[in-house]
């Protein structure tokens, strides 16, 4: 029998999430199909009804349920602990197992590229859902000192709590200021929003140098005014799109125990670009 998979959230319009997984099961030959599921705030939980209802194989959760999906769950893999959100759901006979692919979608293009994480310094611009994320991926990797810079200061020292008690030193900077010490930093990490369709960069990238890796999380467009920028300065570069994938990857593995067709999902989504 055909096995269903989707994608809850809202808005979901624009996701490329389908696309990834349909390309994926069929390029592996597997009898599997992948919806979008629009649910709005405030609904998830006759949505997850709705679900099991149908007897979905397993979902992905994005914006604005990443965080209160948990609540629906009989059992959780240890990044969704320690995140305390979910974007992979296995469902088997309706019992419901959450992950978070998030996490290690993140670090997979560091992995990639062989970069050794181990006591540096990270530069986290952000404070949202994504940042802490990033955060977890970056004490799993054991860094030295997470630095937050985020318009709304509450919000990042809610982070800096959550990055001390995962080991690591953690203080905050003034956006304003940030821009002046980038190259005190190893990695430069984009976790807002800004340059999402091209507008706004996040810092000053003067003194970003050709040592710094600059990670920025927002994948429409490829090039953000953060990448443009910090390539002139000679940095090294890791795009949003490619932690898109892993973390798709990721999910497609959790779901089928095959390894995820690489070449042609990274196809589908850059020729949706
Ligand atoms: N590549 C991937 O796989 C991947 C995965 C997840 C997310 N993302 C991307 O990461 C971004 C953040 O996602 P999220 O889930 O963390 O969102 P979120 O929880 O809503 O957090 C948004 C963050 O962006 C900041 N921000 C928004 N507008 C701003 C502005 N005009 N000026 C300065 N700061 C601004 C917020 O600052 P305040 O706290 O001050 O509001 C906050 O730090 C999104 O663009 C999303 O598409 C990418």
């Amino acid at each position: 029998m055909t096995k269903t998979y989707a994608l809850i959230g809202d808005p979901i319009d624009h996701s490329f999430s389908p696309a990834l997984h349909n390309t994926a099961f069929l390029f592996l030959g597997l009898d599997c199909t992948y919806i979008a599921y629009r649910i709005p705030k405030g609904e998830l939980e006759y949505g997850v009804e709705s679900l099991k209802k149908i007897n979905i194989s397993g979902f992905n959760v994005t914006i604005p349920h990443k965080v209160d999906m948990m609540k629906f769950l009989d059992d959780s893999d240890t990044e969704c602990k320690l995140v305390g959100a979910t974007n992979t759901i296995v469902n088997e006979n309706g019992h419901l197992k959450g992950y978070n692919t998030d996490v290690d979608g993140f670090l997979d293009p560091i992995k990639k590229r062989n970069i050794n994480t181990k006591d540096s310094d990270v530069l986290l611009i952000g404070a949202g859902g994504a940042a802490r994320a990033t955060i977890a991926g970056f004490a799993k990797e054991k860094v030295r000192r997470i630095t937050i810079t985020n318009r709304t200061r509450e919000r990042a020292e809610e982070l800096i709590r959550f990055a001390q008690g995962l080991g690591l030193e953690s203080n905050y900077l003034e956006p304003q200021s940030a821009g002046e010490v980038t190259d005190r930093y190893k990695f430069v990490v984009n976790a807002t929003s800004v340059g999402l369709k091209g507008i706004g960069c996040p810092i000053s990238t003067r003194n970003i140098t050709k040592e710094t890796i600059v990670y920025d999380i927002v994948y429409v467009p490829v090039e953000t005014p953060l990448i443009e920028q910090s390539k002139n300065q000679g940095a090294t570069i890791i795009y949003g799109w490619e932690m898109l994938l892993a973390q798709a990857m990721k999910s497609f593995e959790i779901w089928t125990g095959k390894p995820a067709p690489y070449e042609a999902m990274k196809l589908t989504l850059l020729g949706r670009f």
